[in-house]
């Protein structure tokens, strides 16, 4: 394997530097590790887009609240380097958390109304703990480009509201969601899906797909999400924090069609929490 790893943020700039030095531009994924396609996919787009691919594996603790599953988040350094390393990906930094929380630590990033709700409302801190990481990991590699998934739709649009609030020089680019052959999207927290509930879980992507289905047709928005709660209470989902449909770019009220619009939803299979989103009105190769 040739991959290098770095534990530390000296190591990670000064391997940029090097990069810097030698005239190429550099892309910065970063992911919580428990690597799958959907990350690979990320790491692909980042290859195709820079001359060079850093990623980072960093599971934030500050974005998992008291009784989430911190301790028992996937983690395999080995097995994701070797994915890493046979896509090519040209440097891993995947510091432990002294390296990101150093002493002392207590600056916060807060983004406001966009990180309130949906995903905001079920997770208190949540999106202060993920704008603040990923603020510190641009910083801390100034890429051109970071490269982050469509799957975490808000989670974007947080990302592209602090970039621009703090004039952070770092274009982003957003990937299409990965999904498998039945719909079911790509995410390290599908390891802990029982068979049956496996089974059960693309219904999320159904239900999604059919609100957005209604909406284009010119439905009626509550009504549409309504249903799609329903039917996933009726299939199996032990309950479902929301089926939303909001505006695309700012993730407001949706005034479909005159601007594009998002539907997201957010549900539990088991003690699994399972979110996903799709366009209203796909463009050809963003169709989810
Ligand atoms: P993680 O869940 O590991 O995801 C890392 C990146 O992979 C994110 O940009 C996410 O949207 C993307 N991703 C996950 N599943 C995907 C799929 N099925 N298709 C396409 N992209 C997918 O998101 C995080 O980590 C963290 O919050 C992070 C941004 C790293 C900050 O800690």
């Amino acid at each position: 394997m040739t991959l290098p790893i770095l534990r530390t943020t000296e190591d990670l700039r000064a391997r940029i530097r090097e990069w810097r030095c030698a005239g190429e531009s550099v892309g910065l994924v970063p992911t919580m590790g428990a690597l799958h396609e959907g990350h690979l996919s990320l790491v692909r787009l980042c290859g195709a887009t820079t001359a060079r691919t850093c990623v980072t594996i960093f599971v934030n603790p500050k974005q998992f609240a008291p009784g989430e599953d911190l301790e028992r988040y996937p983690r395999d350094e080995a097995a994701d380097a070797r994915l890493l390393d046979a896509e090519g990906a040209d440097a891993l930094y995947a510091p432990d958390v002294g390296d990101v929380y150093g002493p002392g630590f207590a600056t916060r990033v807060a983004v406001g109304a966009v990180g309130d709700d949906l995903e905001g409302a079920f997770r208190p801190g949540f999106f202060e703990g993920i704008a603040t990481v990923v603020t510190k990991l641009l910083m801390k590699a100034l890429p051109d480009t970071a490269f982050f998934g469509e799957k975490d739709y808000q989670q974007l649009v947080v990302i592209r509201r602090l970039v621009a609030d703090l004039d952070i020089p770092v274009a982003i680019e957003a990937a299409p969601t990965v999904r498998e052959a039945d719909g079911l999207a790509a995410a390290s927290r599908n390891a802990y899906l029982t068979p049956a509930e496996r089974e059960r879980a693309p219904r999320l992507f159904r239900a999604m797909v059919s609100v957005a289905q209604t909406v284009d047709a010119g439905g009626e928005v509550d009504a549409a999400c309504a249903d799609a709660r329903r039917t996933l209470l009726d299939s199996g989902f032990a309950s479902v924090d929301y089926v939303a449909v909001r505006d695309a770019e700012t993730l407001g009220p949706p005034a479909y069609p005159a601007r594009t619009a998002r539907v997201l939803a957010a549900a539990r299979l088991g003690t699994t929490r399972l979110i996903d989103n799709v366009a209203v009105a796909p463009e050809p190769g963003h169709d989810s």
